[in-house]
């Protein structure tokens, strides 16, 4: 292990709260002058493709994906970045017990049949490579698959004994991902988590269907009851396997365990995206929901981590060609968060209205902008959101979203876009085209669920810097503070469609309630210091460190201290900034009501700055919210 992996793994064991194991008794607040996410060189943006799941479940086949394949190579949709053919669940037929190797259900996958009897994926990752595309295969963490628990009337369920039924990477990590990759020749693994969260011994189906009982690893809605250094622990041994079968790095490691364990703290350090919800269905209210849990999270994604609120459901239900308003407005919110584009759809009959929609190549670009920075909210409301994103060129992408079912007036302010007030904003619609100017302010109306996308260029408000908040792709939340995690109470929750109103409703489930936020303290207020507010800022606890990527700024500057809606209004902090590990400034112990302290630091010549938030040992269990108001970066 090298320092900086066992520094990265001291600050993931901080941030659980978790007393750290013997090894690490070093300070995870220590300054390291690293960037601590693996440097990786895939996914640099937003993985693109197809998946087969809402499309077609298990009933996946070979014709319906190298169809989808062939559409996307002949409509031009793979010009546009669409590149990874993933295959979900419903592939395999059993794992053979002489040598525990999986078997291909050649039924659906007919070019799998290799002489010999054994059977192969590598005739259909040739071909799709020989299209020039990338192609992806899903499995499961534990013993046994989703479908096994959730699809009992598919026809494409494993088949056999109990131990030719199990399936998943469980006692088989090495042997599997050796195969799926160095003799399979595939780029991208899903790897879902069922087998370790609903195979226990007192859900009756163990029984029923003889498999091995699992006492399970994840407890969905209780963090607490979640062993949540076992489930990282697992997905860290896959990710090992991954970088020994394929020592390019030429592969993508896809987390599916749906915002449990406290994944959206971990997910960036082990894989290169994690599905930050349960699961998307093609529903207005539960596109909301998934949206929700990724939204508030930008700082915890950049070039090679993303948060994945799941695969697109256009062409479906609520987003069909019948409702086209949702389903451009299911798009354009997962361009603007930097979500994975993945289209699951049967792309053989797909009509151009949708087809325009996935193919809208400014939606892309902004999505796959190299920055990499997650669109951040800059209004906040439960009926309309405005979310801005940083884009490389300097200039801002601009989504307003209307929620609701009524019309709405949405004001548009530079403000809202940091551009100075009093100088014109060009504005060019990301649906239409057209172009608009306006000065400090514009309103639109919106159709109901309508989201306008604007491209948006203007004078800065900061003309000789950056804001860190506008850049948190170039941010990475090494530790967060977060002592014990909660689960977040801003996600939408909708009517559950699988248990409709039975039971006692939705409750928050999905831990990341206190993690740092980008124009907003933890827990969603806005940002404040002794009674001044701050619109732009970086809000964290108390016992934290961000690192920051300097492209050639000299100065940071911010305005810091205890955020005035802390709960530990009794403990102090002190804030500091280091250049390449070494201390450049520090402010004195900060308390509640101190009046903002201005923090500036010389950082010529920095490559990674750290700004850390150190209150040692608290005398309370109540967090310390405190405020990095105004952080920037200036030349
Ligand atoms: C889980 C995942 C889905 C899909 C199914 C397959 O529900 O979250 O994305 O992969 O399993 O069974």
């Amino acid at each position: 292990m090298t320092i900086r992996a066992v520094l990265t793994s001291v600050a993931a064991w901080g941030l659980l709260g978790l007393a750290a194991p013997a090894l690490a008794q070093s300070d995870p607040l220590a300054a390291t002058g690293a960037w601590s996410i693996p440097e990786r060189s895939q996914a640099r943006t937003p993985p693109m493709g197809w998946n087969s799941w809402n499309a077609f479940r298990t009933e996946v086949d070979e014709a319906r994906v190298l169809g989808a394949a062939r559409a996307m190579v002949d409509s031009g949709l793979a010009g546009l970045g669409y590149t990874y053919v993933n295959i979900d669940d419903g592939w395999w037929l059993r794992r053979r017990q002489s040598d525990g190797r999986l078997e291909i259900r050649t039924a659906i996958f007919p070019s799998a049949r290799i002489e010999g009897g054994d059977t192969s994926f590598r005739p259909f990752t040739d071909a799709l490579h020989g299209m020039g595309l990338k192609a992806g295969i899903y499995t499961d963490i534990g013993r046994n698959a989703c479908s096994q628990a959730y699809d009992l009337h598919s026809p494409n369920l494993p088949e056999g004994s109990t131990a030719e039924r199990e399936v998943g990477l469980h006692g088989h990590v090495d042997q599997d991902i050796r195969l799926y990759f160095a003799e399979w020749g595939f780029d991208y693994i899903k790897v879902d988590a069922c087998g370790i969260n609903v195979y226990g011994p007192e859900n009756p189906l163990v029984a029923e269907h003889a498999y091995t009982p699992v006492p399970p690893l994840i407890d969905q809605v209780s963090i607490n009851r979640t062993d949540v250094p076992a489930v990282q622990a697992l997905y860290r041994q896959v990710a090992g396997a991954l970088d020994r079968y394929n020592p390019d790095g030429d592969y993508i490691l896809a987390i599916c365990n749906w915002g449990s364990a406290n994944v959206r703290a971990w997910g960036k350090d082990v894989g290169h995206l994690w599905r930050t919800s349960g699961d998307i269905t093609p529903t207005w209210t539960r596109m909301l929901h998934n949206f929700d849990s990724a939204s508030t999270r930008a700082l915890y994604a950049g070039p090679g981590a993303w948060n994945d609120p799941d695969i697109l459901f256009i062409g479906h239900g609520d987003f069909d060609q019948d409702h086209l308003t949702e389903a451009r407005s299911h798009f354009a919110l997962w361009a603007m968060i930097n979500a994975p584009l993945l289209i699951s759809y049967d792309l053989r009959q797909a009509p151009q209205s949708l087809m325009d929609i996935w193919g809208n190549a400014d939606l892309v670009r902004l999505n796959q902008d190299p920055g990499g920075h997650q669109g951040v909210i800059a209004y906040a409301s439960d009926d309309v959101q405005i979310i801005v994103k940083t884009l490389s060129t300097g200039d801002k992408a601009v989504a307003l979203f209307n929620r609701g079912a009524a019309p709405v007036d949405v004001t548009l302010t530079a403000a809202h876009l940091k551009f100075a007030a009093g100088a014109p904003v060009r504005l060019r619609d990301l649906w239409d085209g057209a172009l608009s100017t306006f000065t400090d302010e514009t309103t639109f109306t919106l159709a109901p669920r309508q989201t306008l996308v604007f491209q948006a260029t203007g004078e800065r408000a900061l003309p000789d810097g950056v804001y860190l908040s506008e850049v948190p792709g170039d941010v990475n939340v090494a530790v967060d503070g977060v002592v014990a995690p909660e689960p977040d109470p801003v996600v939408h929750r909708m009517r559950n469609v699988w248990g409709e109103t039975r039971g006692s409703g939705e409750r928050p489930t999905y831990a990341g309630w206190g993690g740092a936020r980008a124009d907003a303290t933890p827990y969603d207020e806005a940002l404040r210091i002794a009674g001044r507010g701050f619109d732009t800022g970086i809000g964290v606890l108390a016992n934290s460190r961000l690192e920051v990527r300097n492209a050639g700024y000299t100065r940071f500057e911010a305005s810091v201290g205890v955020d005035d809606s802390t709960r530990n209004t009794r403990d102090s902090v002190r804030f500091a900034v280091y250049g390449d590990g070494r201390l450049l400034a520090e402010s004195a112990p900060m308390g509640f009501g101190a009046a903002p302290a201005a923090l500036t630091a010389d950082i010529s010549g920095v490559d990674v700055v750290e700004i850390v938030a150190r209150s040692g040992t608290l005398s309370s269990d109540l967090p310390l919210v405190v405020a990095w108001g105004d952080a920037a970066l200036l030349r």
